[in-house]
């Protein structure tokens, strides 16, 4: 098991990675009510191995129930069972769950403790990480939110052999984003084992989580409002969530054309090699993930445009300058027009 921390300006955070989700009753308070929030998935599989808790409560799956309407029956649930402000929240499950467990836990009395047990590989690397809680709001994506960290999250990597193998792919995008961004050897561990992530080996499942969350948990500690530094994470996004809009591909595949995309930009404006390029077209390919896709440019450039990003007539965009590094400029949807098409 590998330990680290995330100290910053919204608070302090212990990640454990390589924990399991039984051990993990020794990191609860000893007084006060304990709640769980989970989902059906998680709470039918992995349900008997839950700690002993108060309540169980469950969010039901997908994104178009990570509203606003979902909590009101939590609240309710919360109050009748006398939850007070000594109460834990402790969130078992993938981005969704965690994303509402901590807005939860925020907005309910004024904020109660909460810690996670992050249950997907996109969680451990990013959703359960960095801080941001919310939920979508009239199909925008995370509109409504707070920022705060959980006490702890526990992420543990023989539960993500029960992922749906396009749910480890989703996360594995986002390993590849922080190797691209931020780190050439985290790049090119994955470039050597690539058999040993599909053959699912826990030590290399380990090692990734840990170097991903470590990166994270850098950038989250000097800017944990995006007001700066920790735009690098949206890499790939910009055209990664239109493309996930269109596509319905799921989020680390979208951004893994996103990626691709992005890159390819870098290029045409002299800010990377094309070699580099290539090899990320060649180690998201490798792993299996999508490079490309057939969507139209307009649509793509309109969802651009709708992108909640978006800074005036245009929007901060992460280039790469060669592998493992990058830089953040503005660019104009204008100049988004002219090469969209060029791009696909
Ligand atoms: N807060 C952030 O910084 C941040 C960052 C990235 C993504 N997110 C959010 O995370 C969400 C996506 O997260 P996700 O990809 O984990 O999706 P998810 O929470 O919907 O989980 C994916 C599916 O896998 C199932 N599942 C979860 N763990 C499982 C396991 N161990 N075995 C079998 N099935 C399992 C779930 O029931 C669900 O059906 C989005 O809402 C996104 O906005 C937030
Ligand atoms: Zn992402």
């Amino acid at each position: 098991m590998k330990r680290l921390e995330i100290q910053s300006s919204i608070g302090k955070s212990e990640i454990f990675v390589g924990e399991t989700l039984t051990n993990v009753s020794k990191y609860l308070p000893k007084t006060g009510k304990i709640a769980i929030i989970t989902d059906p998935v998680i709470h039918k599989l992995y349900g008997d191995k839950f700690p002993q808790a108060d309540i169980v409560l469950e969010i039901p799956q997908g994104e178009s129930n990570k509203c606003l309407q979902s909590l009101d029956v939590i609240f309710e649930q919360l109050i009748e069972a006398e939850f007070d402000r000594s109460s834990f929240i402790l969130g078992i499950g993938g981005g969704i769950v965690c994303d509402m467990s901590g807005f939860i836990a925020t907005i309910f009395m004024r904020g109660v403790q909460f810690g996670f047990v992050s249950t997907t590989l996109l969680g451990q690397v990013d959703a359960s990480v960095g801080g941001k809680n919310g939920v979508n709001f009239r199909g925008i994506k995370n509109i409504i939110g707070t920022f705060n960290l959980p006490k702890f999250v526990i992420c543990e990597l023989e539960i993500l052999k029960s992922l749906p193998q396009e749910e480890l792919l989703s996360g594995m995008g986002e390993v590849v984003k922080y190797g691209a961004i931020y780190s050439e050897s985290l790049f090119s561990y994955i470039e050597s084992h690539i058999q040993e992530i599909k053959n699912f080996s826990l030590d290399v499942l380990e090692n990734l989580v840990y170097e991903s969350v470590v990166i994270k948990a850098k950038i989250v500690s000097q800017d944990a409002r995006e007001s700066g530094l920790r735009r690098i994470f949206n890499f790939g996004h910009t055209f990664g969530h239109a493309i996930e809009k269109i596509t319905h591909l799921p989020h680390g595949c979208a951004v893994s054309v996103g990626m691709v995309y992005a890159a390819k930009l870098s290029v045409l404006k002299g800010k990377m090699k094309e070699s580099d390029c290539a090899r990320l077209i060649t180690l998201l390919s490798n792993l299996g993930m999508p490079i490309s896709c057939n969507v139209d440019g307009s649509e793509l450039l309109k969802l651009m445009k709708s992108d909640k990003k978006r800074e005036g007539n245009g929007v901060h965009f992460v280039y790469l300058t060669g592998i493992g590094a990058c830089s953040v400029e503005k660019i104009t949807y204008d100049e988004l027009e002219r090469v969209v098409n060029d791009l696909r």
